[in-house]
Formats: C-alpha cells, sequence, structure tokens
C-alpha cells in the first residue's frame, strides 16, 4: 500500500515530468529521502552526493573540517571525520562565530513515535552532545508531539505521554541540564513562540508549502501548518527565557545538527529569515544508521528487528548483530577466504565506521575482511562489542533518569549563558 507522502512524492515527480525534466526524475527516483520516508534500491545506501546536489547543500569537505579542528582545538569523532555526518548549509558562518567569540546556540529535535529511542535516533543527539561541549553553548530540543499527533493514529495526551518517555533516552545520552533546554510543542507553546510561528505562516503560500513538501489537497491543514513550528525555534526570540532582550533582536543564530531528511524545514526557514529579519540557521546534516538488514532502508522503530534500541540488553544487541546484521562476508568459508568480504555492503562495518574511535583499528580491520582473513562471525563479534557498549553506557545512565530529572530539563529558566 502506498503511504501518503509517497503519493506525493510520485506527484511531485510527474510534476517533474509535466515540466519537460522526466529524465531527471527518473533518475533519482531510485533514492527517496522525505522527512517521511527514506528509501533505496542499493544495497550500499543513498547515494549521499546526488543527493548533495539534490538539495542544494554543500558537502561537509576535509578543509572545513580542519577548520573546525583548528578553531575548536578539538580532533573531530569519528561521525565527523568519516563522513556520516556528511553536509551542510553555511556551518562556516557558525566557524566564524566561534572564532569571533559572538553567540550562537545549538537547536535539534525528534519527533517520539516509539516508546524507546534506537541507535539511529541517537546517532544526531550523540554528535549534538559532543558538539555542545566543544562549542559550549545553548542547545534546545524540541519534542513535536503535535507532529506525531497530526500524522499518526495517536491521542493528544498519548503524544505527550511518549514525548516525555523519549526526553529520559536522550538525557540519557549525557546532556547537561544547566545548559540544555527540551520542551514539547503543545506544552511550550507560548506567545513568542506562537508570534514566529505566525510570521513564519503569513510569508509561505500554500503552493511553495505543497511544493517543498509535497502536501496533497487531501491532507489536513494541520499538515501544512505544522512545518512552521519546526521552523519558529531557528529563532532565538522563541526563547526569551533563555536569550533574553538580546534575542529579541534575531540576531543570535543556531546551528542545528539533524538528518538529511529533515532538510526541507529548514530551507524554507532560512527562504523566509530574511523577510522576517531573522539570522538565518546553519545546518550540518548526517547519513542514515543503516537498518541491520542493510543500507536499503534506515532503522525502523516500528520493525522491531531492523534496529537496537535502548533497552536492549548486552545478549539482545549481540542476537540481533549475530541474527540480521547483513554480511558482506561470502557464503562458505572457503569462498570467503578466498575472496574476501565486501565492507561497503557490511552492516556490521558500518556500525564500526559510526562509533569505532580507533582509526588503525578500523583499517585493520578493513583490510583484513576485504582480503578474507577476518570472517564474518568475527567482524560480527567486534560491532556487538561496540555496540554493547555505547548502548550499556547510555542504559545505566538511563536508569538513573525520573520525572524529576524531566522537569529540570524542561523548566522554563535562563541556562548557564548571559547575552
Ligand atoms: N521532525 C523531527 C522528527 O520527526 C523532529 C524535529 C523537530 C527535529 N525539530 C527538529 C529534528 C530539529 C531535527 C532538528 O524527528
Amino acid at each position: 500500500m502506498s503511504t501518503p507522502a509517497a503519493e506525493s512524492v510520485a506527484q511531485k515527480v510527474e510534476e517533474l515530468q509535466v515540466n519537460g525534466v522526466a529524465q531527471e526524475a527518473k533518475e533519482e527516483d531510485e533514492d527517496l529521502v522525505t522527512p517521511w520516508e527514506v528509501t533505496t534500491t542499493k544495497a550500499t545506501g543513498i547515494d549521499y552526493d546526488k543527493l548533495i546536489v539534490k538539495f542544494g547543500c554543500r558537502k561537509l569537505d576535509d578543509d572545513i573540517i580542519a577548520r573546525f579542528e583548528r578553531i575548536t582545538g578539538h580532533k573531530a569523532i569519528p561521525m565527523l571525520r568519516r563522513g556520516m555526518f556528511f553536509a551542510h548549509r553555511d556551518f562556516s558562518a557558525i566557524l566564524d562565530r566561534k572564532e569571533q567569540g559572538k553567540p550562537f546556540y545549538l537547536y535539534t529535535g525528534r519527533g517520539a513515535s516509539s516508546g524507546s529511542l534506537h541507535l539511529g535516533h541517537l546517532v544526531p543527539f550523540i554528535f549534538t552532545k559532543w558538539l555542545q561541549e566543544v562549542f559550549d553553548v545553548p542547545l534546545i530540543i524540541q519534542m513535536t508531539d503535535d507532529e506525531k499527533f497530526l500524522w499518526k493514529d495517536m491521542k493528544v495526551d498519548d503524544a505527550k505521554k511518549m514525548a516525555r518517555e523519549n526526553m529520559k533516552d536522550i538525557i540519557s545520552v549525557g546532556f547537561d541540564p544547566s545548559k540544555t533546554f527540551i520542551f514539547n510543542d503543545f506544552d511550550y507553546m507560548c506567545p513568542p513562540f506562537y508570534e514566529n510561528i505566525v510570521k513564519i505562516w503569513k510569508v509561505v503560500n500554500a503552493n511553495q508549502a505543497r511544493s517543498i513538501f509535497g502536501f496533497t489537497p487531501e491532507d489536513c491543514m494541520g499538515k501544512a501548518a505544522f512545518p512552521a513550528v519546526e521552523a519558529a525555534p531557528c529563532f532565538a526570540s522563541s526563547f526569551p527565557h533563555i536569550f533574553g532582550a538580546k534575542g529579541k533582536k534575531n540576531d543570535i543564530p543556531c546551528l542545528i545538527p539533524c538528518a538529511i531528511d529533515q532538510d526541507p524545514y529548514f530551507r524554507m526557514c532560512r527562504d523566509v529569515a530574511p523577510r522576517l529579519k531573522a539570522s538565518k540557521p546553519s545546518l550540518i546534516f548526517s547519513t542514515f544508521l543503516p537498518a541491520l538488514q542493510g543500507a536499503q532502508t534506515k532503522m525502523s522503530a516500528s520493525e522491531p528487528n531492523t534496529c537496537i534500541f535502548l533497552d536492549d540488553t548486552a545478549k539482545q544487541i549481540k542476537n540481533k548483530i549475530n541474527k540480521y546484521a547483513f554480511s558482506g562476508g561470502q557464503q562458505t568459508l572457503e569462498e570467503h577466504r578466498a575472496k574476501g568480504g565486501n565492507c561497503d555492503v557490511d552492516i556490521s562495518y558500518q556500525f564500526l565506521r559510526f562509533f569505532l574511535d580507533d582509526d588503525e583499528k578500523l583499517e585493520e580491520i578493513r583490510v583484513k575482511y576485504t582480503k578474507g582473513e577476518l570472517l564474518s562471525g568475527e567482524l560480527k563479534a567486534l560491532a556487538i562489542e561496540e555496540v554493547q557498549k555505547i548502548v550499556g553506557v547510555m542504559a545505566e545512565r538511563r536508569k538513573t533518569v525520573t520525572d524529576a530529572t524531566v522537569d529540570e530539563f524542561t523548566k522554563i529558566r535562563p541556562l548557564a549563558f548571559e547575552y
């Protein structure tokens, strides 16, 4: 059955064809990347270079990473130096501000549609936590319970509850409450935030919303209205308790670490910002953590065997990777020794690329596996160890996160920064 999002993308393809660019549409319909759906037919995953061209963002190249390292004095973490964070918009503007000691903040978010977060959800948060430590700036995390209410078959109260449960998982990544504000839309909707939403509504017409997001006339009007809610936290004036009077001018910009599928919201936001006399947000985009079964899809909470959840035990992690992680190895031992394995499609290897810090060890693994010296089972064991470590640390912290901890993060209060 095709989903509304798939239908709307089909409609977009049709529009392209009407406009005489059928060839382009045909080539691009292999990879589908929208805020609602991510698929490709290729075992090596989405073609991210093509996506950069299609979305019109920039590749995060070695030069800009070197500049980041120079300015911050921190070595880039694996996710950054190995290209899991692969693209950006105006990241250099944020580096300029860091260099000049001018204020900015980090903004990211999460739409809660499952009880527990999986490793794929955690990737942007792990990265954001690291970025926050390096930059030492406020972090704002939006929980879009309203979005889930509109898109899913969910009651308001259930959407709110789920957002709160997800906050606990997010907090377990290790954020500092004196520097981090987390809010859910239903509870936070205050006058300054709402004013920004309405201002965005006023400058984007229905045709533009449709061409950016692919909404159809049959979609409920809330869906067309929602993007402004995700865009409004890009403006500092949405948070007077954090940025005070200085924030009112909307000249404290934000950097948004997020998965590339969220780009449409911020493309829209960057487009309207000058008309609202506000700074444009900068963005830094991640690829998707592949599903256990292969890089054709990302991990999906609605299909538990495609992902590692934060509440999976060490044993479950081991079993899932052993049983489901797609292997780039050969069918038989003899064949594997003779031909070697393919790291490009091997999910255990891909996990190690995300999480294993030691570059030399990773390269050694790659070389040995490619030559057939390292077996699939051995590679899986290495991935299991690394994933168990990451999840283990967070799961331990998760045990200490209570409702009172959540209240601490969601309280309307100044953070440890003055403006
Ligand atoms: N729409 C996002 C989701 O479904 C949640 C979100 C809100 C978000 N604001 C964001 C994600 C900012 C990244 C950056 O998960």
